[in-house]
């Protein structure tokens, strides 16, 4: 069953580019598009980097340690299917963001 956790105030939040939080046991990343936001699993799968510190082009994340970039919207990474991120829907209400959680 999925459930929506507060993550808190959009406007506190750091984007640089992601901003990066821990949220019901999971640690994630926050980015902001132009239609409002992503949250996505903050480990790179293939190594762990941070991918809140990667860099967004195109509505894609960039990991900054070897490069392979995740698709914001659906996960999928350049280099095959096997090393998608998980991706959350979020939400902003009355300023908070939300963020739905299985
Ligand atoms: S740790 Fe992200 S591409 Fe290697």
């Amino acid at each position: 069953m999925t459930s929506w956790f507060d993550a808190g105030t959009v406007a506190k939040m750091k984007f640089t580019p992601g901003h990066a939080l821990r949220l019901g046991g999971r640690w994630l990343a926050v980015f902001p598009l132009n239609d409002g936001y992503r949250v996505i699993d903050n480990a790179c799968p293939h190594a762990n980097a941070p991918l809140c510190d990667g860099t967004v082009r195109a509505g894609k994340v960039i990991c900054h340690l070897h490069l392979w970039e995740f698709d914001l919207t659906t996960g999928e990474c350049d280099v095959g299917p096997g090393w998608a991120v998980q991706t959350y829907a979020a939400r902003v209400v009355a300023g908070h963001l939300q963020v739905a959680l299985p």
